[in-house]
């Protein structure tokens, strides 16, 4: 009935792109199965409604049309029938009902505390050790909104991302939503959505990709515990949830709203722990010197440090002003805040918040597109991204402009390029 009644619904949009990485009618996590329910339930109440009124209608056109030679006399015209308008008044109370139980049900559920375990969420966890643990202690991400980007903090952890949030499948997360700016709205299609980030207050909400075990078990028919149930669900964690997912900014926020994607990928708790242990090590110098050394090479004797890398280091922390908005984890000088954290930038599958991916079809990274994405951004940030604050903080463009001294004021082709081999070795 499920996939009939998505049949009627895609039939109506026809015309949208099918892409199933974006699509709220494959759901990988119990928020947006929820919100499938509910959507379907509604699509159910107010498809019968429709036929039962339209079929009346058509009725009552076909049946009472004007023929030729009509000697049929008038019918009776009806006024104000205190049954009818009782019935129908009631009826309407009653649909309304019907959709606005579940809804409220689900809003309270995408929005409960984990911990709580009189809640539904709770009450998941009941006779899964392993998860009421977890419950009692999830995982917190606080996502800020930026226009036209996202910041994914990992408070608990001491690490900070950019438009790439790790997660590990299987496992409630919490998310704390705020904004920098104006109203942005977080919306990650298969596994949750959509809340808005609201300047000056703090939403809640929590995913999670996958089942957890105990619901997995229940959905599977299994009772009990032991390894060889453990191994079961870990590859179904594997096989159905391991996997690379597509968010998008909900809510119009300004000029680039289309361009502020997110991407989530839901690894299992081994990947995610190396992840964070990576993020926060950070980077070394391109020749492995220690930082120190570098530095003090880079004010004394800029000369000696060479080689593409050195050079784009060199430009990222000088010419280029990149480190005065970036934090790189592992360079004690680039310590900006203002923009993405740029820390271990080399190792995702996008950049500009999604808009230029370079994810390979087999979910590795195409080095070619990842440095072709990296120097069209750095190049035309305004075409890639019209309004961003890159391209305003660099004098309105980073492109080849000349000087009064015939100098090239902005970076140069050369230097866009050593900017970005620097950025792509970031990994
Ligand atoms: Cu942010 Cu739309």
């Amino acid at each position: 009935i499920q996939y009939f009644s998505a049949l009627i619904v895609v039939a109506f949009l026809g015309g949208c792109n099918l892409d199933t990485r974006m699509s709220t009618f494959v759901t990988k996590g119990p928020i947006a199965e929820e919100q499938l329910n509910l959507f379907m339930l509604t699509v159910w109440v107010t498809g019968i409604i429709f036929v039962i009124v339209g079929g009346v209608f058509v009725y009552a056109v076909i049946k009472f049309r004007e023929r030729p030679n009509d000697d049929r006399p008038m019918p009776s015209q009806g006024h104000g029938n205190p049954l009818v308008e009782i019935g129908l008044i009631g009826a309407s109370i009653l649909l309304l009902a019907i959709i606005a139980v579940p809804t409220l049900r689900a809003i309270w559920f995408t929005q409960e505390t984990p911990d709580d375990p009189e809640s539904r969420l709770g009450a998941w966890y009941q006779g899964d050790d392993l998860a009421e643990e977890e419950a009692e202690n999830p995982l917190i991400i606080k996502v800020i909104g930026y226009q036209w980007w996202w910041a994914f903090e990992y408070p608990q952890l001491g690490i900070t991302t950019a438009n790439e949030m790790i997660i590990p499948a299987g496992k409630v997360v919490h998310l704390e939503l705020r904004s920098i700016d104006v109203i942005h709205s977080f919306w990650l299609p298969r596994i949750a959505g959509k809340v808005d980030l609201i300047p000056g207050r703090t939403n809640s909400m929590w995913i999670q990709a996958g089942d957890n075990f105990a619901k997995w078990k229940e959905k599977q028919g299994l009772e009990g515990e032991g390894p060889e149930l453990r191994q079961d669900y870990a590859k179904y964690l594997e096989e159905e949830i391991h996997d690379y997912y597509y968010g998008q900014c909900a809510e119009y926020c300004g000029e680039s709203h289309a361009r502020m994607l997110f991407r989530t990928t839901a690894v299992d708790d081994q990947a995610f722990a190396e992840w964070v242990a990576d993020e926060k090590a950070g980077h070394g110098t391109p020749d492995g010197k220690s930082w120190d050394e570098w530095y003090t090479a880079y004010e004394e004797n800029p000369e000696e440090l060479t080689g593409d890398l050195n050079e784009g280091l060199k430009l990222f922390m000088g010419r280029a002003k990149c480190a005065t908005c970036h934090t790189v984890n592992g360079n004690p000088r680039a310590l900006g805040v203002a923009g993405p954290n740029l820390t271990n930038i080399g190792s995702r599958q996008s950049i500009a918040a999604g808009w230029l991916n370079h994810r390979a079809e087999d979910g590795s990274i195409d080095v070619e597109k990842q440095y072709d994405n990296l120097y069209k951004w750095i190049h035309e940030p305004e075409v890639v991204k019209p309004g961003n604050l890159m391209w305003k903080a660099n004098g309105g463009g980073i492109g080849e402009l000349i000087d009064e001294h015939g100098e090239p004021a902005l970076l140069t082709d050369e230097e866009v390029s050593k900017l970005s081999l620097y950025l792509q070795s970031l990994k």
